[in-house]
């Protein structure tokens, strides 16, 4: 059984999969015109900080992910695959293993099976390392992919120091709306203290932010946004993801934002 179903995942996993080619597509064509630069580690890093146990289900995040990569021949890559539950990381670690058995390993990879935040905060660990982004080769290039299951108040603090030290990755998150709605008015969730989804988005220390609202009948109200440092990024349309500069995008924002009884007032 794959963990953190439900009847909406089928359409947000193909949401990930179309950004995540766009994305990816987008980061072989800087590795293309800036070949052999210094500054540049041609690696693409991907960080599936949620990842899940990659059940049977073939578009669960950590396979979409895998698939593609080892498709790209040539294509040098380091994965960071976080799963804070044991039992479930023991599975993942199990179906990663048997799923890149046939096909030959490129480039190194790592399995974490902490929880996010020992991984993103902890200073003695290399994600976060001044040495390691300052350097040779200090651009790095990727994707976090962030999908909580709800919303996950404790990590984005470090979420979004690890996001502003490392400008080029980029960050796809998978949130829930209601979750948060149900925390604003509830005294219980002191660390949450009343915030709206547009206080966590302003938080990503990322220049451009776009927004795919959540699916019509989803009770949970699951929305994604894609948010990078690159000024001109264009998204594919097609999708659905509009830009949170836009009036449409912050229409958006602002019905995620308000709970039930607001939007009756
Ligand atoms: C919705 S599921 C992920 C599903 C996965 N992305 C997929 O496509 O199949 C969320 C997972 O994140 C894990 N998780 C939640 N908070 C975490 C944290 N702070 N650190 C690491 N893993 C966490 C949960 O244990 C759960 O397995």
């Amino acid at each position: 059984m794959t963990v953190g179903r439900s009847k909406i995942t089928p359409y947000k996993q193909l949401d990930l999969r179309d950004l995540f080619f766009d994305q990816m597509r987008s980061v072989g064509a800087v590795f293309k015109k800036y070949e052999g630069k210094d500054w540049l580690e041609k690696a693409y890093y991907l960080f599936d900080i949620t990842a899940g146990d990659m059940g049977l289900d073939k578009k669960t995040s950590p396979r979409i992910f895998l698939s593609k990569l080892l498709e790209n021949e040539g294509f040098n890559f380091k994965v960071f695959l976080i799963e804070k539950n044991k039992t479930t990381f023991s599975e993942l670690k199990k179906n990663v293993m048997n799923f890149i058995k046939e096909i030959p390993l490129i480039d190194e990879r790592r399995y974490f099976r902490e929880n996010v935040n020992c991984i993103l905060g902890n200073n003695n660990k290399v994600l976060v390392r001044p040495e390691y982004l300052n350097g040779k080769h200090k651009w790095k290039y990727g994707l976090v992919y962030f999908d909580p299951n709800g919303f996950s108040y404790e990590t984005w603090d470090l979420l979004s120091d690890f996001l502003g030290r490392w400008k080029a990755l980029d960050v796809i998150m998978n949130l829930s709306a209601a979750a948060n709605k149900r925390c604003i008015n509830n005294p219980k969730t002191l660390m949450h203290q009343g915030k709206r989804i547009s206080h966590f988005i302003d938080m990503i220390p990322k220049s451009k932010k776009f927004i795919r609202d959540c699916y019509s009948g989803d009770q949970h109200q699951f929305f994604m946004l894609f948010c990078t440092n690159w000024a001109d990024y264009r998204i594919c349309r097609n999708y659905d993801f509009i830009d949170l500069d836009t009036y449409e995008g912050q229409q958006i924002l602002e019905r995620l934002d308000q709970t039930k009884e607001e939007k009756c007032r």
